[in-house]
């Protein structure tokens, strides 16, 4: 598998808890290297483009209330096959059904304060990474 590059972000509610710092570790020692980074504090018109393909779900409004409550630690990762080894470390997105060991079962609340975001196809890695580095 050739080098990949995939967005990840660090969610308010592990933020707020100041678990950007061992979230960071896991995917660090997890193999994949961190190439740009910013802290952002989404407001409602982001976020609502951010999650539009998520616009009809019934978890829509609250998912970007969740999202605008605090900053986020947004970043690029690069390694070999980065998206889907990104996804295996942060687990099923329901922290309930992650897998033990993964950062999601280790530091998510629930379905939808889950930590974490990683690009789940090479489509959406490059969209996701265009529109929070728009320079890369
Ligand atoms: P994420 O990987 O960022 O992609 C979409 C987000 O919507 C997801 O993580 C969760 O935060 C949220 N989400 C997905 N499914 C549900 C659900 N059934 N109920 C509430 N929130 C959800």
């Amino acid at each position: 598998m050739a080098e990949q590059k995939t967005l990840s972000i660090v969610k308010p509610d592990a933020v707020g808890k100041s678990n950007i710092g061992k979230i960071l570790a896991r995917l660090e020692e997890g193999g994949l290297r961190i190439v740009q980074a910013r802290l952002v504090y989404m407001d409602r018109p982001m976020a609502e483009k951010f999650y539009a393909e998520h616009a009809e779900r019934p978890f829509f409004a609250s998912l970007i209330e969740f999202m605008t409550s605090g900053p986020s630690m947004i970043m690029v990762l690069s390694g070999e096959d980065a998206i889907a080894h990104n996804r295996q470390l942060m687990g099923a997105t329901d922290p309930a059904k992650a897998d033990p060991g993964t950062i999601r079962a280790d530091f998510a609340e629930s379905i939808e304060r889950n930590a974490v975001h990683g690009s789940d196809s090479p489509e959406a890695a490059e969209r996701e990474i265009g529109f929070f580095f728009p320079a890369s």
